[in-house]
């Protein structure tokens, strides 16, 4: 086993929130929610745990495995692990595919920030309208000016915390916000059930409705795990390179993805029985916390603050996001472009990231007409990493392990050498899963979204 070495590594609560942290984000406010009921309440909630422990699981020990045995971002990894083989090459989808996510989900960071400020000047009253709601979302989103100082500032305290390292920035900061998004959440979801006419919200969330049940609803959960857990884009590879080696790597996973799949729950019952006691009706995306969270907010009581809680948690939750995807690319330029100043790497890729971001940023109001495929720059990016990179980065990392890596590498680094006992027992299951569940999987949801989607 490689020794610990100079690298720096999480402390094993500061691995925990600072993986979370990534996996939390608006996968978890703005999508899921709308999912389960669009797609059977408790029967998508089933359907979407089953996903979890069967796919995404394995997928994530992939890439913990990965990281932790390569010992580096994931450049470097891939180059240690199989250096006379094209394998060696696969490093690189993973500097590709964060750099791109973090530029347009800054943009989205950069409006949080500006509705929290908007929040917190009391600019939505009792009597605006979801128009208007909407009419100032598109104006907004589409002037030149005010996004872009948002999309900056969001990029830049990005920045900030990945050059201050692994220890002082990432862990810190996780280790910080986290709890406070976790209780404000839980705040605003204990609040929004004692809202008279909340329980329609909940029959949305929780019924079990096997009628909506079908091919697409599996699709919907695989997709909708893989997104919220951050996978396919070396953001776990990465961080489990900061792991200490005596940390079980199955037990991060599992207390990973049922953190998540309870944050996204919380998130649920903070929105939908509000909407509900409201009249309002639900949407995913942007429409959602964008144009009819403020008119909720403006009706209820306290609405004042519990919108500013709300626009923070969107904040606080985007931003550990943006920084696991920002420090995989600052750590590929570190170790591979061998610019060892873990500064001066965060600001090369600071300006390069708010360039493509500023583009995406643009892309709403004066580059409108500039389409990639039919696609303005954001939604090429948004969709074509949604759809094709991601799944093909998740593809990539099941098969290095499953059928590239030395079988003993695999168990040694998922036992601990022979460790953990339970893992000893399991190793055969998630071996067979790796080899040969999750790539088939991943080809024919990639195939799905490739040719089928609207
Ligand atoms: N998991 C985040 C969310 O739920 C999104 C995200 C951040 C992500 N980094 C990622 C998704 C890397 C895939 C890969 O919003």
């Amino acid at each position: 086993m490689a020794e610990e070495g100079s690298r720096e590594r999480f402390s094993r609560l500061g691995a925990l929130m600072a993986i979370v942290g990534s996996a939390v984000g608006l996968g978890n406010i703005w999508r899921f929610p709308y999912q389960i009921g669009e797609n059977g309440g408790a029967a998508f909630i089933v359907i979407y745990i089953g996903a979890m422990l069967v796919l995404c699981l394995p997928m994530m020990l992939c890439e913990f495995v990965i990281g932790r045995r390569g010992g580096s971002a994931p450049i470097e990894a891939f180059g240690k692990l199989a250096p006379s083989s094209p394998w060696k090459y696969a490093g690189y989808l993973y500097a590709v595919i964060p750099f791109i996510i973090l530029s347009y989900y800054s943009v989205v960071g950069g409006w949080s920030l500006e509705y929290f400020f908007r929040a917190v000047t009391g600019f939505f009253t009792s009597d605006t309208t979801q128009e208007q709601t909407t009419e100032f979302f598109r104006a907004f989103s589409s002037s030149p000016s005010r996004p872009l100082v948002c999309h900056t500032i969001f990029m830049l305290t990005t920045a900030l915390v990945v050059s201050r390292g692994v220890k002082k920035g990432i862990e810190a900061v996780s280790k910080a916000l986290m709890p406070v998004l976790f209780f404000i959440m839980l705040a605003i979801a204990i609040y929004s059930i004692f809202l008279p006419g909340s329980g329609a919200g909940f029959e949305y969330i929780f019924k079990p409705d096997f009628s909506k049940v079908n091919g697409k609803t599996f699709a919907n959960a695989i997709g909708q795990a893989f997104f919220s857990l951050s996978l396919g884009a070396g953001v776990m590879l990465t961080y489990a390179s900061y792991f200490k080696k005596k940390e079980n790597l199955q037990t991060i996973a599992v207390q990973t993805s049922f953190s998540d799949l309870g944050f996204a729950l919380i998130a649920g019952c903070a929105v939908l029985p509000a909407l509900f006691s409201f009249g309002l009706s639900p949407q995913q995306g942007p429409g959602l916390v964008f144009c009819t969270l403020p008119v909720l907010f403006a009706k209820m009581p306290l609405g004042v603050v519990i919108s500013i809680a709300f626009f923070l948690c969107l904040i606080i939750a985007a931003l550990t996001s943006i920084v696991s995807t920002f420090e995989v690319v600052v750590a590929s330029l570190m170790e591979h472009f061998r610019i060892p100043s873990r500064k001066k790497a965060s600001w090369i890729i600071f300006v390069a990231g708010w360039l493509v971001g500023t583009l995406c940023c643009l892309s709403f109001g004066p580059l409108q007409d500039f389409t990639i495929f039919g696609y303005t720059i954001f939604n090429f990016f948004d969709t074509f990493t949604a759809n094709v990179l991601l799944p093909l980065g998740g593809l990539v990392a099941v098969l290095m392990v499953g059928w590239k890596m030395d079988k003993d590498v695999f168990y040694s680094e998922y036992t601990n050498d022979g460790a953990g006992s339970l893992n000893c027992k399991l190793f055969p299951f998630v071996r067979f899963l790796v080899r040969y569940v999750c790539p088939l999987v991943m080809v024919g949801l990639f195939l799905i979204q490739c040719f089928f989607h609207s």
